[in-house]
């Protein structure tokens, strides 16, 4: 089993353990991934979410998946693009690393994740993706959980610069780090 892939597919159908919604600060639903995530989970998810009074920008909390095959949805919400200079980055970066956190905390074996923060939130793709790649590649070459990871791209142009992001960084040092 590959334990990092970068896949192309509506994360509403993953077969992980856990998948994680690019929610927003409210986590009471929205458009995008959560909207399609929060349909197919059923009111449910939403009721759960109105328990958990927010979360701020590159925390991320864990919720029951209802409905969808995943067991669980870990909601973080991203950082808004305002041009880069007011912590996106590093904000982008925590997201990702938040949910491996509650992941690994509560021996979750499988997450997907979306593309966090490039659609509604306008982070820019390539940037995005240079920064996700790096927080989820930083947190496997550290820890045992999760076991698998994959990245869960709606359309094949994003899962496009996500390997191509991949193979400038990280090809060569796969058998080493992964
Ligand atoms: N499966 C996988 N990826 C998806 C799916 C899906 N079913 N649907 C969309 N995407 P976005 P954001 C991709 O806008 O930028 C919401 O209203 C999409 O193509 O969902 O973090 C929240 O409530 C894009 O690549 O999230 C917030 O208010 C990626 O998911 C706000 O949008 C993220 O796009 C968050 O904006």
């Amino acid at each position: 089993m590959k334990r990092f892939d970068i896949i192309v597919g509506d994360i509403t159908r993953s077969d992980a353990e856990a998948i994680v919604n690019a929610a927003n600060t409210s986590l009471l639903g929205g458009s995008g991934v959560d909207g399609a995530i929060h349909r197919a989970a059923g009111r449910s998810l939403l009721e759960e979410c109105r328990t958990l009074g927010g979360c701020e920008t590159g925390k991320a909390k864990l919720t029951k998946g209802y409905d969808l095959p995943a067991k669980y949805v870990i909601h973080t919400p991203g950082p808004i693009w305002q041009g880069g200079g007011l912590g996106e980055p590093a904000l982008l970066a925590s997201c990702y690393r938040s949910c491996l956190s509650l992941a690994a905390a509560n021996n979750i074996e499988s997450v997907d994740f979306p593309s966090i923060s490039t659609g509604i939130y306008g982070y820019p793709l390539p940037q995005a993706a240079t920064v996700a790649l790096r927080a989820m590649m930083d947190w496997l070459a550290e820890h045992e959980l999760p076991r698998r990871v994959r990245m869960v791209c709606h359309t094949e142009a994003t899962a496009a610069v996500y390997r191509q992001t991949w193979n400038l960084w990280y090809a060569e040092e796969k058998a080493e780090r992964i």
